[in-house]
C-alpha cells in the first residue's frame, strides 16, 4: 500500500465486472487495481492475470473467496426453491469451497503482488505461504473480532469493509451480526493495530476518501464508483440501476448470503423469507439470473451496488481515479484550513 501513488483501491468485484481492462487503468493511474477471482475456475483466473500483465507493469491485487461453513440444511434451500420456481430455470443447489486451495496456490504460483480474501481469512500457514511467494495479504473484516483473527492468521492489510458497502458482506459469519457503518468500523478497528487499514463502502468522491484517511485509513477501496466506467462489464441493465436514485437494502434473496443491491421486486418479493444457505442459493439462482441479465430484466437480476450509487461517474477509469486523487487533495487542504480558522 506505501509505494501507491494515490490511495485509492479499485474493489475487486466478481460476476466478470472487474476486468483486466478496469484493473490495468487503475494500476496504471497510480491506485491498486483488482481482479476478481470468486465463482472462477482456477484456469481462467490464470488467463485474466496473464491479461492484467499484459497491460500494466503496476501492482495489482487478486481476490478470493474463502470457503463457506458447513453445508445449509438441505430441507430449508428445498423450501425456498419450491417458494421461487415460478421465476425460471434454477440450478443445482451444491455446496463447494469455490477451489480456495488451488486458487490460493495459483496466486502464490504467479506471485500476485497483493492477494485478499473475503468472507474469511486464510489460515496462519497459508498466509505464511503467500508471504513465501512475495504475496502481500489482505483480508477484508466487517467487525474488531474478525480483525482480530485476520491478524492473528498473519494478514499485512486489514480491508474494513461498512455496512453501507455493495456486494456481498465480507462477514466471516452471514449469520453473525455485521452491520456497522464505515466510520465506526474504521475508528473502533484503527486503535487495535499498526497494520494499515483500507477503508471501504459508499466512498464515490475525494471528500470520502479524505474523511477516510483522516479516520486512520492507508487508503480507500472502492467499487460502485468504478462500476459506470466504459471499461467495467456492468450490464446495461444494472448500469441503469445505479445511474438512478432507487434504494439500496441488504438481502439473502439472490445468494444465501448477506449482500446488498438496489431494490428490485425478487428482492421484495423473496427476501424475508429467503435462508441463510451459501453458496447453496447462489447456484441455485444462477440460471435464473444469468438469463435475466442477457435478456436485460432487472426485477430478476441481483443488481449490487454501494449506498451512494447515483453518483458513480459514467468517466473512464484513469479519468476518474485523477478526479478523486484532485478531489481529496482538495478535501484535505479544506478540512486543514477549517481546523486551522477554527482552531
Ligand atoms: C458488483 C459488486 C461485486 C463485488 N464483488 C466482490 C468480490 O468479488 N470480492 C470482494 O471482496 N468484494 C466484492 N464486492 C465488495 C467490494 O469489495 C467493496 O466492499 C464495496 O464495493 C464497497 O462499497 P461501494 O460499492 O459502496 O464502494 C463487490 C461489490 C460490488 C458492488
Amino acid at each position: 500500500m506505501r509505494e501507491l501513488v494515490r490511495p485509492i483501491v479499485q474493489a475487486p468485484m466478481a460476476g466478470g465486472i472487474s476486468t483486466p481492462a478496469l484493473a490495468a487503468a487503475v494500476s496504471n493511474a497510480g491506485g491498486l487495481g483488482f481482479l476478481a477471482a470468486g465463482y472462477r475456475e482456477p484456469e481462467g483466473v490464470a488467463v485474466e492475470v496473464a491479461e492484467l500483465r499484459a497491460l500494466t507493469d503496476g501492482p495489482f491485487g487478486l481476490n478470493l473467496f474463502a470457503p463457506a461453513g458447513p453445508p445449509a440444511d438441505a430441507r430449508a434451500v428445498e423450501r425456498y426453491a419450491a417458494r421461487i420456481a415460478a421465476e425460471g430455470e434454477l440450478g443445482e443447489p451444491r455446496h463447494d469451497d469455490d477451489h480456495f486451495d488451488a486458487k490460493l496456490a495459483l496466486a502464490a504460483e504467479l506471485a500476485v503482488p497483493v492477494v485478499s480474501t473475503t468472507f474469511g481469512a486464510p489460515a496462519a500457514a497459508q498466509v505464511e505461504a503467500l508471504h513465501a511467494a512475495g504475496c502481500a495479504v489482505w483480508v477484508t473484516v466487517t467487525t474488531p473480532a474478525e480483525a482480530e483473527l485476520a491478524l492473528a492468521a498473519g494478514a499485512d492489510t486489514l480491508v474494513l469493509q461498512g455496512f453501507e458497502a455493495g456486494g456481498h458482506r465480507g462477514a466471516f459469519d452471514d449469520l453473525a451480526p455485521n452491520d456497522l457503518g464505515l466510520l465506526a468500523l474504521l475508528r473502533l478497528v484503527a486503535g487495535l493495530t499498526e497494520v494499515p487499514v483500507i477503508a471501504s463502502g459508499g466512498i464515490f468522491d475525494g471528500a470520502g476518501i479524505a474523511a477516510v484517511l483522516a479516520g486512520g485509513a492507508a487508503g480507500a477501496q472502492l467499487g460502485t464508483a468504478f462500476m459506470l466506467c466504459p471499461e467495467a462489464a456492468t450490464s446495461p441493465a444494472h448500469r441503469a440501476a445505479i445511474e438512478s436514485d432507487a434504494p439500496t437494502a441488504v438481502t439473502r434473496a439472490f445468494t444465501g448470503r448477506r449482500a446488498r443491491g438496489i431494490v428490485n421486486r425478487f428482492m421484495r418479493e423473496h427476501d424475508a423469507v429467503a435462508p441463510s444457505a451459501y453458496p447453496e442459493i447462489h447456484h441455485l439462482t444462477a440460471p435464473l439470473r444469468r438469463t435475466a441479465r442477457e435478456s436485460e430484466d432487472p426485477a430478476r437480476m441481483h443488481l449490487w451496488a454501494g449506498q451512494s450509487h447515483s453518483r458513480s461517474r459514467s468517466i473512464p477509469a484513469a479519468e476518474l481515479v485523477a478526479e478523486l486523487a484532485v478531489e481529496t487533495r482538495g478535501a484535505r487542504t479544506t478540512a486543514t484550513a477549517g481546523s486551522a480558522h477554527r482552531g
